[in-house]
């Protein structure tokens, strides 16, 4: 896995620099398309605001599914799976109809640690 100093001037240029790491067992998604589609890209937001589909907020759980089967780029992994368990309940929850989006949210909580 490439270790990145990510600073946030360094995003855009990131983004074109494409998939250039293969993982072993693939999940789904990897953290940078979940971080590009529903972070970044707004789909957490929008179901956060209750505007999405039911598509949309099960296309949201099964990204985040994807996430905790990631591995952060650094930190404690317990914590990863932790933090990312949650956010699948808060999507879960979301599908269901409510809308209590907090983990997910905490963009620099997570960065701080694992990115
Ligand atoms: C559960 C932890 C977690 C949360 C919450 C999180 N991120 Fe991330 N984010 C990461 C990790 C880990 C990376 C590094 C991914 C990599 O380098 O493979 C990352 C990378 C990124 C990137 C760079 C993507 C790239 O292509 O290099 C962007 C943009 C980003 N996050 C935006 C957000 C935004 C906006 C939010 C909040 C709405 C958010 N993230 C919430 C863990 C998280």
């Amino acid at each position: 896995m490439r270790k990145l100093m990510v600073g946030m001037m360094g995003l855009a240029a990131v983004c074109g620099a494409g998939f250039v790491y293969a993982q072993d067992d693939k999940p789904k998604y990897t953290t940078k398309q979940v971080m590009k589609g529903a972070m970044a890209g707004g789909l957490t937001k929008k179901v956060a605001g209750g505007d999405a589909s039911k598509e949309e907020k099960e296309k949201l759980v099964a990204m985040f599914t994807a996430l905790s089967q990631n591995k952060p780029n650094k930190g404690d992994e317990k914590e990863w799976k932790e933090r990312t368990g949650k956010m699948i309940e808060e999507a879960k929850k979301a599908v269901d109809g409510a809308s209590d989006f907090k983990v997910a949210l905490n963009c620099k909580g997570c960065h701080s640690k694992h990115k």
